[in-house]
């Protein structure tokens, strides 16, 4: 008899103290692993529980964001006081990219007065902000952010860097990925780097002292906490902080993307939290341990499932309206295409399908087999990989670029070593076919001013109105596309880049074409928004006079363009040189200003060189050209540097790039290996 009552005493008092307990998780909780069924864990996006007991925030699809959350809010400040908390917290993580050391784009932990983020946007915003809200107080944002890719445009120091960011996808303050070694007495302290996307465990440990506004951050690849921290920053977070937050993590994949696991979590607050047993937490590659045979077979049954998968979601996709395309996936930047599709609209790249040869390679027209929009496909096939790992990561960034001059990227798709870009169709070709060949038609002066002051106008956006400098370092009459309402076009952009990597660090190798080169590149190799300018300039008076800035054909002092121009003008008779084509019809105050705005372009010191801004607002007329100094100037104007050259002119129709490993002076070799 007395043994019930003791017995639903002894229920009782487990009662009570569950609640208490459950009223002390508010600040305090431990997580050696997760488990399926009861973790308080709010997940959304794209996280999920793994059987392991593993959080995996994303997995390797294209940007998904993913959220894991504590799901009770957490008191954050002093009631009395108002001031905010101190909290301790540390977990152990790993990123596996999708392609070995190309990461996306990393996570955060985060505080935050929301559990799901709802207005965050995945690749670059880490699934914690948008483009509207970056920088806004009333987000009361705290995160620490493991970044694996370099955001220009967020100022990140690397591609492998903790930050802390407040309310900002610009960090306050961050570090390259790194980790102090304790010293003991006969080792000294040491400063090691970590590869955050190495796909190894790493733990991380946060702590915040409120006495003293100190934010630490430490991380390590083993469970011991180390005593110096790798990144410290004084701030009160007291403004940052709501009376209640959630804590939790947030990620995003972009183009390129990785898996970003969560093995344990520790939490508290105004203490220290307890550090977790790298050992004791479930293990990324505990399936290594089966059986080679279950391996197979499993795979050959996902292998089954995923094609069955994918069968349904083609169907699927097939079935369903293909214009649903959420804002943040036009916002957010190009795409990357399957082969098969870019394939399919190219007829397998058939030689029918061949627009031409462009500087980088082969561009196609192609048909996407779905939304039958037209588009162009230049493929570039590429010796060194890490040129081409380098260009993917900032495919994004250029994707980005829109301004109706410029030819509009839409995605993206690698094989093997080769690269293969999809562009907006340009009905009409290019510049080049206009004024050098045999034309379909003859461009009308007022197209061509038109068409040069757009060429123009897409400079300056890109050197000037975008968040960063592009340089396009390839402008040319080849590169200027026409649209089905002959606007200009300019293309290419951003693809010099490419070559810039994997070379011998001694050779600057020029990119670029010839009789398009500033003096200046050949000897630095050191593209500028003034060597785009100088290549401008060439393109002006090509439009002008319907010749190569270089015409090995044409009589010896009218070899070079610039040259010729000069002397032209010097002797008054500048009209002599306008595109016979044109049978005089065209407005000689306008064809005059391209002349003189061409030869500004053209001169040989970048300081006297006009900026693009400047080009536009001559052109438009709001800038009284500056007095061309016509005998001032030295005779040979930019023609020098191709002196030498002359006795190789039957090259110059085939070979469009050279490099040059020195000065002008020094022997010149052309490299016509592309
Ligand atoms: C989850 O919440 C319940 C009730 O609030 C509590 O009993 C339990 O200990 C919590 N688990 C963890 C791991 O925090
Ligand atoms: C990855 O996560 C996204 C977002 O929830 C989901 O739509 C997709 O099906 C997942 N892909 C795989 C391969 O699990
Ligand atoms: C809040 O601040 C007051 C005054 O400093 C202090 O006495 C109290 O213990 C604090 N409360 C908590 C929960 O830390
Ligand atoms: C910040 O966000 C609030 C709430 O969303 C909004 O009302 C306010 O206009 C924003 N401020 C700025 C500067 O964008
Ligand atoms: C850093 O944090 C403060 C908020 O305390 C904010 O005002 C500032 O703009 C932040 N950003 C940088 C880059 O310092």
């Amino acid at each position: 008899m007395a043994n019930i009552p003791l017995y639903l005493l002894c229920i009782m008092v487990l009662l009570a103290s569950n609640s208490i307990h459950s009223h002390s998780q508010q600040d305090e909780f431990f997580y050696a692993g997760f488990n399926e069924a009861a973790t308080n864990i709010t997940l959304n996006g794209g996280a999920v529980i793994e059987h392991k007991g593993i959080i995996r925030l994303t997995n390797d699809t294209e940007r998904v964001l993913g959220h894991a959350f504590y799901s009770t809010p957490i008191h954050f400040k002093n009631k009395t006081t108002t001031k905010a908390f101190s909290f301790s917290t540390s977990f152990a993580f790993a990123i596996v990219p999708q392609y070995p050391k190309l990461g996306g784009h990393g996570f955060a932990f985060t505080i935050s007065p929301s559990k799901t983020l709802s207005n965050g946007y995945p690749s670059q915003y880490l699934g914690l902000l948008n483009p509207h809200d970056l920088g806004n107080f009333s987000n009361h944002l705290f995160a620490v952010e493991f970044d694996t890719v370099q955001d220009f445009e967020f100022n990140d120091i690397n591609d492998n860097h903790v930050g802390i960011n407040l309310n900002n996808m610009v960090s306050n303050k961050s570090v390259k990925a790194c980790f102090f070694t304790d010293g003991s007495e006969n080792k000294q302290v040491q400063i090691q780097d970590l590869n955050l996307k190495s796909g190894s465990v790493i733990q991380a440990w946060i702590d915040y002292d409120s006495s003293r506004s100190i934010i630490e951050v430490r991380l390590s690849p083993t469970s011991s906490k180390p005593s110096s921290p790798i990144l410290s920053y004084q701030v009160d977070l007291t403004p940052i902080f709501k009376e209640t937050m959630y804590v939790g993590f947030s990620s995003s994949t972009g183009l390129l993307s990785g898996s970003h696991y969560i093995m344990g979590w520790s939490f508290k607050i105004n203490g220290e939290s307890k550090t977790l047993s790298l050992k004791n937490l479930p293990s990324l590659s505990s399936h290594n341990t089966r059986t080679r045979k279950a391996l197979i077979l499993g795979l050959t049954i996902s292998f089954v499932i995923l094609i069955v998968l994918t069968t349904g979601l083609a169907f699927y996709f097939k079935m369903k309206n293909n214009d649903v395309i959420e804002a943040w996936e036009l916002e957010v930047g190009p795409h990357r295409f399957p082969y098969k599709e870019l394939k399919q609209a190219t007829r397998g790249f058939k030689d029918k399908n061949l627009l031409g040869f462009g500087g980088f390679g082969k561009v196609y027209k192609g048909v996407l087999p779905d939304s039958k929009t037209e588009i162009a496909v230049k493929q570039i096939s590429q010796e060194s990989r890490q040129g081409l790992q380098e260009f993917i990561s900032e495919i994004e960034t250029i994707g980005k670029l829109r301004h109706r001059n410029l030819v509009q990227l839409l995605g993206w798709c690698r094989k093997r070593n080769d690269l293969i870009l999809v562009y907006d169709f340009m009905e009409n070709g290019s510049l080049d076919k206009y004024i050098f060949e045999q034309p379909r038609a003859i461009l009308r002066w007022e197209e061509r001013f038109r068409i040069i002051k757009g060429v123009a106008s897409g400079l300056v956006y890109l050197h000037e109105e975008w968040e960063q400098t592009v340089i396009h370092r390839d402008v040319k009459a080849g590169n200027v596309l026409l649209d089905s309402e002959m606007n200009a076009r300019l293309g290419d952009f951003g693809l010099a880049k490419l070559y810039d990597h994997g070379e011998n660090p001694s050779t600057t190798r020029v990119v670029g074409t010839l009789g398009y080169l500033a003096p200046e590149l050949t000897r630095t190799g050191k593209p500028t928004t003034s060597s785009d300018v100088f290549a401008f300039g060439a393109l002006l008076l090509e439009v002008v006079c319907g010749r190569r800035p270089i015409e090995p054909k044409a009589l010896p002092e009218e070899l070079v363009l610039v040259d010729w121009v000069w002397d032209r003008l010097r002797l008054g008779a500048a009209l002599e040189i306008v595109d016979p084509k044109l049978a005089g019809v065209y407005d000689e105050v306008e064809v005059l200003l391209v002349i003189k705005v061409g030869l500004l372009c053209s001169e040989d010191s970048l300081e006297r060189r006009p900026t693009m801004k400047q080009v536009v607002r001559y052109l438009e007329g709001e800038l009284p050209l500056p007095e061309l100094d016509v005998f001032g100037v030295k005779k040979g104007g930019g023609g020098r540097q191709f002196e030498g050259m002359y006795p190789m002119s039957p090259f110059f129709e085939s070979v469009n790039t050279w490099s040059s490993t020195g000065g002008y002076d020094s022997s010149l070799s052309l490299s016509g290996g592309r």
